[in-house]
């Protein structure tokens, strides 16, 4: 094992035959990691063919008996890698380099340049063996791709599996002698981790193990009013206001009326009084989180805003000039509530049944962040306002928002 070198950075190579939901897998580990905080981007060779030779390749182009096509495939898989290496040498710290790598001879460059440029290589296997996974991949993502834009369905999965069967013939599974690896076996059945070691590394280990491709949606809503909102105070473990209360019984007429009674929604709070008593009138046990409570305001903690304006003038103009990274005094910023409720979105991401969070104003934002994958500096000003539900249901490549208002209205 290597002497731990601070600031090192990273480039993960995935692995995998077509419709193993690598593309997946790297936009979700590229969002989180930078939602984290470190630059990452997605290197796509698939991609860069449609770019350069246009879409529509059929099978025969990815045959390997094709030898003035295969030299053409390895020229872009080279092509894509220079652009990953270029931006690891300049503002990046994690590329992830989307293709298949089935080959030995393919991930053995890989790992040539990644020894000459000194950077941490990850290998990242998706292996499925189940045929209806295969087959639900098959259609939500790659019937839709431009690559069969106008071509008939029946036609298209023909086309797409004689491609799977051209890399199942010289597919290799990693070795043991390939370095550092992971490999997820059936959607994380089996999850097997060699030679992997630090702290990036170990994210996002703990990331895709926990990773589901389940689309659910999540629902995200702020407590009910409390009463320091009504007297614009920040922070704090005030109760509901009579409001509020009446949100959280409305609140729960939704749910009920959205899932009926014999649900399997889970109710997650912070440990603050305020979303507590939002979810009584639920009826379900809500599993508190610590990790959920609002950022902590400091020496701020019980102001409003004009009097923080007012007794501490500095503190106020440095948190309106950079308001992610700045830190209360004796308190939080919001970076360090991104830290903190990474946690959260682990279980969120683990998670297959639907989940209900109640929580604040900040710690909601830096959840809807994450799944919106919206950059930091924007995170702080994400509109969160009280009595409104979020739902945001994750897709193929994105994630959708709906917000539903309920009564009664309230201003901050
Ligand atoms: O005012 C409600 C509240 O949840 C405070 O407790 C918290 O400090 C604040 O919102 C977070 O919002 P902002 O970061 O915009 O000040």
């Amino acid at each position: 094992m290597s002497r731990p070198r601070r600031g090192r950075k990273h480039l993960i190579a995935l692995v995998g035959l077509p419709a193993r939901g690598k593309t997946f897998t790297a936009r979700k580990l590229a969002g989180y990691l930078a939602w984290l905080g470190y630059p990452t981007r997605v290197f796509n060779v698939g991609e860069r063919r449609r770019r350069v030779l246009g879409p529509g390749q059929h099978h025969e182009f990815f045959d390997p008996a094709n030898r003035e096509a295969a030299e053409l495939r390895h020229r872009l898989a080279e092509d894509e890698l220079d652009d990953a290496m270029a931006w690891l040498r300049a503002e990046g710290r994690v590329a992830i380099y989307d293709a298949t790598n089935t080959t030995r001879a393919r991930r053995d460059v890989i790992r040539a340049r990644s020894v000459v440029e000194d950077r941490d290589l990850l290998f990242v296997e998706i292996v499925n063996q189940d045929p209806a996974v295969i087959e639900t991949n098959l259609r939500e993502t790659k019937l839709s791709s431009p690559d069969y834009a106008g071509v008939d369905e029946q036609e298209a999965l023909r086309d797409f599996r004689a491609r799977i069967a051209h890399y199942e013939s010289v597919y290799q599974t990693l070795a043991e002698d390939e370095g550092a690896w992971l490999r997820i076996v059936d959607r994380g059945r089996k999850v097997e981790i060699h030679e992997v070691w630090g702290w990036i590394p170990g994210r996002i280990v703990g990331f895709l193990t926990n990773l589901q491709v389940t689309r659910r949606p999540i629902w995200l809503t702020r407590h009910g009013q409390s009463t320091w909102n009504v007297l614009g105070r920040i922070g704090g473990d005030s109760e509901l206001s009579p409001k509020g209360r009446e949100f959280a019984k409305g609140l729960a007429r939704f749910v009920r009326g959205h899932f009926g009674k014999e649900s399997n929604l889970d109710v997650w709070t912070s440990t603050l009084r305020r979303t507590v008593e939002t979810a009584l009138p639920l009826d379900i046990e809500p599993g508190q989180w610590k990790a959920l409570d609002e950022i902590h305001a400091g020496v701020c903690d019980g102001m409003s805003y004009a009097e923080i304006a007012a007794a501490l003038p500095a503190e106020f103009e440095a948190r309106k000039r950079d308001k992610f990274t700045y830190r209360y005094p004796r308190g939080e910023s919001y970076q360090d509530v991104v830290q903190r409720v990474d946690r959260v979105i682990i279980e969120l991401e683990r998670y297959r049944t639907p989940v209900l969070v109640i929580g604040h104003r900040a710690v909601l934002r830096a959840l809807a962040g994450y799944f919106r994958q919206i950059p930091r500096a924007a995170v702080p000003f994400l509109p969160m306002p009280l009595h409104t539900l979020l739902q945001l249901t994750p897709t193929a490549y994105g994630c959708e928002e709906v917000r539903v208002e309920l009564e009664p209205r309230v201003v901050e």
